[in-house]
């Protein structure tokens, strides 16, 4: 059970960042590649994104639902704002005519078979970014890790390059399996990383002070998906974190894991660009499933 957050008057959440000049938090003072290639991933007009997060095999091989991504995930590019995964699978599989932004894994290093995950280095040059014409690279940020300053600063280095070149870095709250999830610890991972450079910040939902995390980080969240849950509950967080701030989900398991992944992408969009209630959003998933 979470604790308590009681901190959370201080954060005023109920009064937004402004945004002048660019509909971005965080982001009006960018150098207009950077401010082109956010606006490929996030939608103009509702500000938000659904990112499709399909790296998972950089560290765990081909996980469930993403065997053959050629049959699972290609389908569903369609309907994704942007898609989140590896050099090798953009480069062996995804098409090339595919009109979609790129967000590229930037960190590797330990499997699965590893205890400690936060042993990660720089597993791209922003060379290869610019070379796949990739609108953003996302790195894991161990915050607490036993490798945490390593971890902080293959983000810097990365940050350092993009700017660069004009490319966006997502920094990646990686928790580790010990660690406690709550607001107070996302609040601190989140604007770390925003602080040192990350323009837009992956992280996850908590059900007790979500807004604060939000609040407190000057540039836009993601929330990630975590493990699958019933469409329903699924659903219901990801309508959660963008009423509370975030601007929109990179969400892998929660949607290919799915029984049907067409609809439950579709219910996803729905949320997120268009603000639909948990409910409707899941009798939208069950119509387009029978359907489908
Ligand atoms: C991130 O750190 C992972 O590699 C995935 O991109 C992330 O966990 C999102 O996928 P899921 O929604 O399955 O958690």
């Amino acid at each position: 059970m979470p604790e308590v957050d009681k901190e959370g008057e201080r954060y005023a959440a109920d009064r937004p960042q402004q945004t002048p000049g660019f509909y971005l938090k965080g982001s009006h003072q960018l150098d207009w590649g950077m401010k082109n290639r956010l606006a490929r991933v996030f939608a103009p007009a509702s500000g938000r994104t659904v990112m499709l997060a399909v790296d998972h095999g950089y560290f765990q091989g081909p996980t469930t639902g993403l065997e053959r991504i050629d049959l699972s995930i290609v389908p569903l590019l369609q309907s994704c704002d942007a898609l989140f995964c590896t050099r090798g699978i953009l480069r062996s599989l995804i098409p090339a005519d595919t009109g979609k932004p790129m967000v590229l894994r930037a960190s590797g290093g330990p499997s699965i078979l590893r205890e400690e995950l936060s042993d990660e280095e720089i597993a791209m040059d922003m060379d290869d970014a610019v070379r796949l014409n990739a609108a953003g690279v996302g790195i894991q940020v161990f915050i607490g890790g036993d490798f945490e300053t390593r971890s902080v600063h293959n983000m810097t280095k990365l940050v350092d390059a993009g700017l660069r070149v004009g490319i966006p870095v997502m920094g990646i709250t990686a928790v580790g399996k010990n660690m406690v999830r709550d607001a107070k610890y996302f609040r601190l991972a989140c604007r770390i990383i925003a602080e040192l450079g990350a323009q837009y910040v992956k992280t996850y939902y908590v059900e007790d002070g979500f807004d604060t995390v939000t609040a407190s980080c000057p540039v836009p969240i993601v929330m990630a998906g975590g493990k699958k849950l019933a469409e329903l509950d699924a659903l219901t967080m990801a309508y959660n974190a963008v009423q509370q701030g975030a601007a929109g989900v990179d969400m892998g398991r929660n949607i290919f894991q799915s029984a049907a992944p067409q609809a439950m992408i579709a219910a996803i969009n729905a949320v997120v660009h268009k603000n639909l209630k948990p409910k409707e959003a899941y009798e939208l998933f069950s119509s387009l499933k029978t359907k489908g």
